[in-house]
């Protein structure tokens, strides 16, 4: 599996512990940035993550800002792309489960770093329930 990961100023540090984590798990990682704590746009970098999920260059995206709002908010206008808000165990698994999400946002000043690394893990390892009912909702979406 091949993961983009990106974040802004707000997501920074926490970007750079789960590409961490997911180098430890052999997971394939392409770093859209930002590569400091400077101040940046989160628009930019979302997009940039959002459309190499679009473009199938990637199979699943991450993306981390302060709240991770900004990001999910613009992740969710590229088209093709399901960005799940995540701050809990609950919701990975069911976001996986249930609407596919191909792009997990989580929040660098919401969150601590375990809960992250195993929100990321269940998140990446759970499949799609492909149950019907799903599967017309998540085509409703794309519609
Ligand atoms: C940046 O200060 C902050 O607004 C951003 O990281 C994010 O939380 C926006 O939704």
């Amino acid at each position: 599996m091949k993961v983009a990961i990106g974040a802004d100023h707000g997501g920074f540090e926490l970007k750079e512990k789960v590409v961490n984590f997911l180098n430890e798990n052999a997971i394939e990682v392409e770093d859209y940035g930002t590569d400091s704590l400077d101040s940046c746009d989160y628009n930019d970098i979302a997009l940039n993550v959002s459309q190499a999920v679009r473009d199938q260059k990637v199979d699943r995206g991450i993306l981390i800002c302060g709240t991770g709002i900004g990001m999910s908010i613009q992740a969710n206008k590229v088209e093709g792309v399901r960005a799940a808000l995540v701050h809990d165990l609950f919701s990975a698994k069911a976001t996986r489960l249930h609407n596919d999400s191909n792009v997990l946002c989580m929040g660098g000043r919401i969150i601590g770093d375990e809960i992250a690394f195993a929100i990321t893990d269940i998140w990446l390892k759970t499949p799609f329930s492909h149950q019907e009912r799903h599967v017309r909702r998540v085509n409703k979406i794309e519609k």
